[in-house]
């Protein structure tokens, strides 16, 4: 594959300072290198352009940084459609999940059936009307389906980006309230760990691939908050849930992933090296990239 990283150092969607040095632990855990000795050829794109000033809560709304957060999720909407009109594939590091808004508007026009792997301990599907924290981190997915504020919704000038019935969420174990009817409302399709203990995760994987495949999509994104995993492996993540996925399942579900041959892009989010054991959350993400990307133990 023609690979192109994109940085996107977004601290603004939540309130742990320290995940806008993501990118840079990241690329310093090597992804360059490990994507390299697949065979793929990588070009890093650099970082996209985030506002740092933190302002106090917008005026009349339950967004924080809801001006600054628009802003940089525009600029990494065109780069990721400007990478994609170059044919190549996108792999987007963040920075907080709140970047996925930027990620999916710059894939949907390009896709007109984009499925999308939620791999989280959350749902990511507040409102600001549902949302308990006003950390637009928890929004990202409502967004992507139409819901939320206008300016996120809108984004690239139109919206929605895609279909609810078109997600898997995997891991989900913290789930809000007005997420849960969205979920039940929307009939968004949910692996949680119940399901994941309950079959096991070839199980669970099996099953995410022959829905894709049976809804006819022309795309997958792969969207993986590292707090998906279980905080034993990914500590350097802001909110991290007990109960999580394990590093081997991981390996295992994106194992399952190169082998189907349906994912076309991916990003990977949530790593804060502030709160991390000596790169260890960065360290996963990479290796976790390595098997979506080919790498195989023999
Ligand atoms: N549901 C909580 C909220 O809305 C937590 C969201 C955490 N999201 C994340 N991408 N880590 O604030
Ligand atoms: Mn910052
Ligand atoms: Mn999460
Ligand atoms: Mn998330």
């Amino acid at each position: 594959l023609d690979i192109s990283i994109i940085g996107v150092p977004m601290d603004l969607g939540q309130n742990r300072r320290g995940v806008d040095m993501g990118p840079s632990a990241i690329r310093y855990a090597g992804v360059v290198e490990r994507l390299e000795a697949l065979g793929h050829t990588v070009k890093d794109e650099g970082d996209i352009a985030i506002s740092h000033t933190r302002k106090e809560q917008s005026p009349n709304t339950h967004l924080r940084n809801l001006e600054d957060v628009m802003e940089g999720n525009t600029k990494l909407a065109n780069k990721v459609h400007e990478v994609l009109l170059e044919g190549r594939y996108p792999l987007v590091l963040g920075g907080d999940h709140s970047i996925a808004i930027g990620t999916l508007a710059g894939l949907a026009d390009r896709y007109e059936n984009l499925g999308v792997i939620w791999y989280d301990a959350h749902a990511d599907l507040n409102t600001a009307e549902t949302s308990p924290s006003g950390n637009i981190h928890g929004m990202p997915l409502a967004v992507s389906i139409g819901l939320g504020h206008e300016d996120l919704v809108n984004i690239r000038s139109f919206a929605p980006k895609i279909k609810p019935e078109n997600v898997v969420i995997i891991g989900a174990r913290s789930v809000d309230p007005g997420e849960r009817d969205l979920i039940k409302e929307k009939g968004i399709k949910v692996f949680s760990m119940h399901e994941i203990d309950k079959h096991g995760m070839t199980e669970v994987m099996n099953q995410t691939i022959a829905y894709f495949q049976e809804r006819n999509v022309d795309g997958v994104h792969l969207s993986l908050d590292l707090d998906g995993l279980d905080p034993l492996y990914t500590p350097g993540v802001g909110t991290p849930v007990p109960g999580g996925i394990s590093y081997r399942e991981s390996h295992l579900a994106m194992e399952m992933l190169y082998s189907s041959d349906l994912i076309t892009s991916a990003e990977f989010v949530e790593v804060n090296p502030i709160l991390d054991e000596k790169n260890k959350t960065a360290d996963v993400a990479v290796g976790l990239m390595g098997s979506l990307f080919g790498e195989s133990l023999i």
